[in-house]
């Protein structure tokens, strides 16, 4: 595995890897893997024949008030999973690297990042969309792969992606998650062992929603007021939000007459955590 943290040597390694017409596949992570980054990595390995991950902390998708400071790094950790993988190119830049001095040029996707966790955090998705589309350009990968975990964040990838003609498929992984079903994130780290347990309510939240799915509800607003009524008052647990949406325009969907899906966000002690599920109709 080569690991690059200029621009130009990524550069040289994914024109060299692509060489002959091979396929190259793109994995953006901002690194403290587990399970789910994994997930992507193989996806990766499977379709494509050569795969590069990323791991950078982009501090412009972190609002003030956050976490880029705490984020874990765990450097020589991640690089020996990666490494384990076998993939061939592992990026990981410097923020001067990817942000030249006086940098003034961002990438919005207009309508849609201010929506889910794009209202709760703003600027965070302009972040992430300037940082993908430079990824893009710098790694020119055919395929790129983006959890489903993060639905909002990848209906914005799918949509900055056409809007701007990247000539890059992107696959969407499922959510991988922990043996007692919490969905797998860095932050969960943050978490003591009361808010690790006290976690399992977004889960639980989203598992009411698709119970009165099943029992026949397709009324949306209904569905939420039933669910959000039985969500635990607790001082240690916040409900951020909770929403039924269309999965492309992330507009909220009043009758749910084709695939739904249901995203929430609640804080957690301090640490922010979100999930999500499909209903099908
Ligand atoms: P990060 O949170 O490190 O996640 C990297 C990728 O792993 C994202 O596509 C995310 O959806 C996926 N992922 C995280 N947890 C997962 C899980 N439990 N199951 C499946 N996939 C999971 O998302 C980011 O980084 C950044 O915003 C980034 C796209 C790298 C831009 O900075």
């Amino acid at each position: 595995m080569r690991i690059c943290s200029s621009i130009a040597e990524v550069r040289a390694a994914c024109l060299a890897a692509r060489a002959g017409g091979k396929t190259l596949g793109l994995v953006p992570t901002m690194g403290a893997l587990h399970e789910g980054h994994l997930s992507l990595v193989r996806a990766a390995k499977a379709k494509c024949e050569a795969v590069a991950a990323s791991i950078f902390v982009n501090p412009t998708q972190f609002g003030p008030t956050e976490d880029l400071a705490k984020y874990p790094r765990p450097f020589e950790r991640d690089c020996s999973m990666l490494q384990n993988e076998g993939i061939e190119i592992l990026f990981t830049p410097s923020a001067a690297e990817i942000y030249p001095p006086a940098s003034v040029t961002w990438v919005t996707v207009e309508g849609l990042s201010d929506k889910l966790d794009g209202r709760s955090r703003p600027g965070h998705f302009r972040g992430v969309t300037t940082v993908v589309a430079k990824l893009f350009n710098i790694v020119e990968p055919q395929v790129a792969f983006f959890g489903q975990k993060d639905a909002a964040q990848l209906a914005i990838i799918r949509r900055l992606v056409r809007d701007l003609h990247f000539p890059i498929q992107i696959v969407a992984c499922p959510i991988v998650r922990e043996a007692d079903s919490l969905a797998m994130s860095s932050r969960n780290a943050y978490l003591n062992k009361n808010e690790r347990a006290r976690a399992l309510v977004l889960q639980k939240t989203l598992q009411r929603a698709e119970e009165q799915f099943r029992a026949g509800e397709r009324n949306a607003v209904k569905i939420i007021s039933a669910v959000k009524a039985t969500f635990p008052s607790d001082p240690h647990v916040r409900l951020d939000y909770l929403e039924i949406v269309d999965p492309e325009t992330l507009e909220p969907i009043e009758t749910i007459s084709s695939t739904a899906l249901v995203a929430i966000a609640a804080f957690v002690g301090t640490t922010r955590l979100i999930d999500n599920v499909f209903l099908q109709a």
